[in-house]
């Protein structure tokens, strides 16, 4: 009896869980302290009204005979996706077929399992720092080689993204065949131009790669010439998988709902990837919840969408008290504009951990370090716009009178 020993190569434990179980400890050894819990992006408020009512009455359905539902359909309900489709593609010119739309229980289990239905041989290239799923997930399965002393992959490719080139990866100067980009981004906060982005698709067709794209966070952009999803590229149907979830948009990280986007025009060695993800699926998935997914339909309705407005709203109006009251200490700050997270050089030169322990124990805020996203992290941390106003409001004025000392 043999177990995959790849599982032995990563951390015991989830960065995020990490987190917690330190900020746990130190909770439990001063009960008397208001920690402000501003690490993992969940969300604080609580679902649109619009989505509670469908809910409702998609549960008063499921007790009566004749409105009860068993197995939801493998991909999604019609109603689901079309209305994903209309409001999420064809509002911004693109036009897809409902059988391109997978819907699932959210974002980082697609973008985990995606790996399934590619060879091992492929090499991988990330974005350094990176949301720490895309790494493990090809650590897990086979695909990563090992650990450097540095702290990468063997057999990954890694684009650095700092401040120096404006946290945007640079082009592989190797060929790859997976590449995982997240925009939004995730951990930095900053967006991607559609030139930009349109550069990643003309090296995708050229050279055969895949572009596994996490739209995780488009709900959070504001500025005109970034994409709401990568299809708004000419080109990307041929060369792009795209995830959107609904836990950012509309609080659904307790709730889980998501799904990706698999063209049919997108093609490995002539068998379209569509038909392997829907394999993937139909065979280890088995659907989201009748009353999840009439939840997830009223995000599209007039209400839902208007009540939604507001929430992200919220959220925004956060990230920017983070943004201007940690740049107001002198603190260099990246994102935010297009985000929910913001994005901080840690001061001096300290260690991300460093600064995540002197924030919870001198000014019990909590955030993420940097490194915990990969080795070119160090030296950053991030913080979320999630929280309440009031206690953002709180951590920031606690950081300023700390640096202002
Ligand atoms: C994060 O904090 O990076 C996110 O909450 C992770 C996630 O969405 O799974």
């Amino acid at each position: 009896m043999k177990f995959n020993e790849n599982f032995l190569k990563i951390e015991s434990s989830y960065l995020f869980l990490n987190i917690a179980k330190k900020v746990e400890a130190y909770s439990k050894a001063n009960p008397d302290k208001e920690i402000i819990r501003l690490g993992i992006g969940d969300v604080t408020r609580p679902l649109a009204p619009a989505c509670i009512d469908a809910m409702h009455k998609a549960v008063d359905e499921m007790s009566k005979a004749e409105t009860f539902r068993g197995y939801p359909p493998a991909f999604g309900y019609d109603f689901l996706l079309d209305a994903i489709n209309e409001n999420d593609y064809k509002a911004h010119g693109v036009e897809l077929d409902n059988s391109e739309i997978f819907v699932s229980d959210g974002a980082k289990s697609d973008t985990g399992n995606i790996g399934d239905i590619f060879s091992l041989d492929n090499k991988v290239a990330i974005c350094d720092p990176v949301y720490p799923v895309y790494v493990d997930t090809n650590v897990m399965s086979g695909r990563s080689g090992e650990k450097d002393a540095d702290g990468k992959w063997s057999n990954i490719y890694y684009m650095t993204c700092l401040a120096e080139n404006n946290f945007l990866p640079e082009l592989p100067k190797e060929k790859v065949d997976l590449i995982y980009l997240c925009f939004p981004n995730n951990p930095t906060g900053m967006a991607i131009t559609k030139d930009e982005l349109k550069k990643w698709v003309d090296y995708a067709n050229e050279n055969g790669s895949v572009i596994l794209y996490d739209a995780a966070y488009e709900a959070f952009i504001t500025e005109d010439n970034v994409p709401h999803t990568i299809y708004e590229i000419e080109g990307a149907k041929t060369c792009a998988i795209e995830f959107k979830s609904f836990s950012k948009t509309a609080g659904f990280t307790g709730v889980r709902c998501g799904y990706t986007v698999v063209p049919h025009e997108l093609k490995v060695d002539g068998v379209e990837l569509n038909s392997m993800w829907a394999r993937r699926q139909a065979t280890k998935f088995n659907g989201v919840s009748y009353v999840t997914q009439r939840a997830a339909e009223a995000v599209y309705s007039e209400q839902g969408k208007k009540e939604i407005r507001e929430i992200i709203a919220y959220y925004q109006k956060n990230a920017k008290i983070i943004y201007d009251g940690l740049k107001a200490c002198g603190l260099e700050v990246y994102g935010a504009v297009n985000s929910p997270y913001v994005w901080l050089k840690t001061p001096d030169n300290m260690g991300s951990w460093d600064f995540f322990d002197l924030l919870l124990n001198e000014l019990q805020v909590v955030g993420t370090p940097g490194e915990g996203f990969g080795p070119a992290g160090e030296g950053y941390f991030r913080l979320t716009a999630f929280g309440t106003t009031e206690n953002t409001e709180k951590a920031v004025e606690r950081i300023r009178k700390y640096f202002a000392k």
